[in-house]
């Protein structure tokens, strides 16, 4: 698909696709909604966006909360998808010119030129002052490059971890035990679970879930990721074992004190930014 194809699709994502896509109560009708491979956001995997509504159905998130807009898509496809406010935030004045003019006239999408520690700390300083009333879905997805800085993710889990309930995506993550997935590494630095497993100890979060799937399942770039919350909803609806939530499996977060790899996990992360 040329450049200019694809950015035609984003803003002419179909709403039949958004509504079958909703309504889909197994893969296969989840795959029907793809509009034929045209399916953009979530990397163009429709299996992970409904995935991803099935966990803001069951937290009953209050709004989406995206990190690394690039061209809009996920933003655009997450407001049609899950119909609540969407607050995006991205680094390149190229990437925010070419999202703001995606999604202009689309209403409930927030965007923001801002690199993604400051937008998280005004966000998340807002929703946490909101209590339990405030249950954003945040997508982690600003890393991008080589130097250290380019994965500020340890600084963003410092700021979401804060609120009281939310769920969290992390694209680009490395899923144990499917290597067909593509995982990141920015500054030399493997975007797993040994580079989260401190944050999520310190702020009491027990467990991360990943793809039980394999990639080939989905229709999109096959970028892996992991979830995390905190929600005693989420606790019992991922318990329940239902589509789409029986798509993920839960991995129990290793105590730092207590991880073999905990050295090399050190020296892979010194230096980064708390
Ligand atoms: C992989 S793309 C995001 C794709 C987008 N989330 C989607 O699903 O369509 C990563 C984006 O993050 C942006 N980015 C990188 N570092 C950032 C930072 N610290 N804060 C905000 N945006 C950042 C990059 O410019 C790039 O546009």
């Amino acid at each position: 698909m040329s450049r200019i194809h694809r950015l035609h699709s984003i803003a002419a994502a179909r709403w039949r696709w958004f509504r079958e896509l909703r309504e889909s109560a197994d893969v296969t009708s989840a795959l029907a909604a793809s509009g034929g491979g045209r399916f953009m956001g979530f990397n163009g995997n429709v299996v992970r966006a409904r995935i991803v509504l099935g966990l803001a159905e069951a937290l009953r998130a209050t709004r989406f909360v995206e990190t690394g807009t690039y061209h809009g898509a996920t933003a655009l496809s997450a407001r049609r998808l899950l119909r609540v406010p969407v607050e995006s935030c991205e680094l390149s004045g190229r990437n925010y010119f070419i999202s703001r003019v995606l999604t202009l006239g689309a209403p409930g999408i927030r965007l923001s030129r801002e690199g993604s520690p400051e937008f998280l700390a005004s966000v998340c300083r807002r929703e946490a002052a909101r209590g339990e009333q405030a249950r954003p879905f945040f997508y982690l997805d600003a890393h991008e490059g080589v130097d250290p800085a380019s994965l500020p993710l340890r600084e963003e889990l410092g700021e979401i971890t804060a609120v009281a309930s939310f769920a969290a995506l992390i694209d680009d993550f490395v899923v144990p035990g499917q290597k067909a997935y593509r995982s990141g590494t920015y500054g030399g630095v493997p975007v797993d679970l040994a580079l989260i497993a401190p944050m999520l100890g310190a702020a009491g979060i027990e467990a991360c879930y990943f793809p039980a799937h394999a990639p080939e399942m989905d229709t999109g770039y096959p970028s892996g990721y992991a979830v995390i919350w905190r929600s005693t909803a989420l606790d019992q609806a991922w318990a329940r074992g239902e589509f789409p939530l029986n798509l993920l499996t839960r991995q129990r977060v290793p105590e730092a004190a207590h991880r073999p790899d905990r050295q090399a996990c050190e020296a892979a992360t010194a230096g980064l930014p708390l």
